[in-house]
């Protein structure tokens, strides 16, 4: 089988815990994202979900080159990325992009939309000078913004426009892979609508890979015909969108789905399970898994050992010592 375009290897990122305490509980390092493997293809979204905390903007911002890991490989089209010199890793900075959830916080108030949009090409030294604005421009129409955008300021726009300059500005660089962090998550129900279409038209457009950010799994099935979920830095599940929503394997997939309004989780489900709300975390991580000091369904091997993940039917993994029935 080919490589995907992306592959992480047992990728890890761990913090130091600074003196002004960023981290309320433990001392020395705090693993953000703890030894998570997966691919994606060629104009493929997979979809990343979990609760607040538990990685995934510190995980895609790695995938981006914005953090270095601590740990593990991300390769990308066949190149081990974290074992690459600054300079080499010039050439594939171009290549990966990202939209961040508030495009308000990444955009500098002063700059017309015409330097925000070929920001990445001024900070990379890519294309000529002289082909910059035509390059916005025709970005700013695929877009959905008229060219009299160009001139103005940031401010000047509403929400989901300036989501509109952020998705322009990371399609720039004309990359392969765009980590999309949460990005309608500040918007109302019907922009986030036209924005998941547009990144829906976008990628059949440009054969885009995408990896989707969100703790909407609404959003993310939309887009995402694959979803991996993640609890406390962990992967605990990656299945089909459609078989997860069904009939989740891992008790926290099924935990963080109970929060959703049945429309989303389809007629077939059972009721997830009681007592295993999808509550932050607290405390260390033990030798078990993580998940267990919540689960209802945790035996005693759970607490001992970390459950290494496995294949459960077709095109599904879970890491789990005990999944619920019906996912095999
Ligand atoms: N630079 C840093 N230094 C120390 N800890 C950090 C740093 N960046 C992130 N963390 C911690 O790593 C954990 C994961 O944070 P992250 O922002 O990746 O979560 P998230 O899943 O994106 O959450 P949300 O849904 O709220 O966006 C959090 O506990 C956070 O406090
Ligand atoms: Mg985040």
């Amino acid at each position: 089988m080919s490589e995907p375009l992306l592959g992480l290897e047992a990728l890890t990122l761990s913090f130091v815990q600074g003196a002004g305490g960023l981290l309320q509980r433990g001392r020395g390092r705090f693993t953000a994202v703890d030894g998570v493997s997966f691919g994606i293809g060629r104009g493929e979204c997979l979809g990343l979900i979990g609760e607040s905390g538990s990685g995934k903007t510190t995980l895609g911002r790695a995938v981006v080159q914005l953090i270095a890991p601590s740990g593990g490989q991300i390769r990308f089209d066949g190149t081990n990325l974290t074992a690459l010199p600054p300079r080499a890793l010039r050439v594939y900075r171009p290549r990966l992009q990202i939209v961040f959830q508030d495009p308000t916080e990444s955009m500098n108030p002063r700059f017309t939309v015409e330097e925000i949009v070929t920001e990445p090409l001024r900070l990379l030294r890519l294309g000529a000078r002289a082909e910059w604005r035509t390059r916005a421009l025709r970005l700013l129409r695929q877009v959905g913004l008229t060219d009299a955008a160009l001139s103005r300021p940031p401010g000047h726009f509403s929400g989901g426009q300036r989501q509109r300059i952020a998705i322009a500005r990371a399609l720039v660089t004309e990359p392969e892979l765009i980590v999309l962090d949460e990005p309608t998550s500040g918007l109302d129900v019907s922009m986030q609508a036209r924005i998941l279409n547009l990144l829906r038209d976008l990628q059949g457009q440009f054969g885009l890979s995408y990896l989707f950010i969100s703790h909407d799994v609404g959003a993310v099935s939309y887009l995402a015909a694959r979803v991996a979920v993640l609890y406390r830095g962990v992967l605990v599940e990656i299945a089909p969108t459609r078989e997860l929503i069904a009939r989740p394997a891992h008790p926290y997939t099924a935990a963080l789905l109970g929060a959703l309004p049945q429309w989303v989780r389809g007629r077939d489900r059972a009721a997830p399970p009681s007592g295993a709300p999808p509550v932050s975390a607290a405390g260390p991580i033990g030798p078990g898994c993580p998940y267990a000091p919540r689960c209802p369904r945790a035996l005693e091997r759970c607490r001992a050992q970390r459950p290494e993940r496995r294949a459960v039917g077709a095109a599904r993994e879970v890491a789990c010592h005990n999944p619920l029935d019906g996912a095999a």
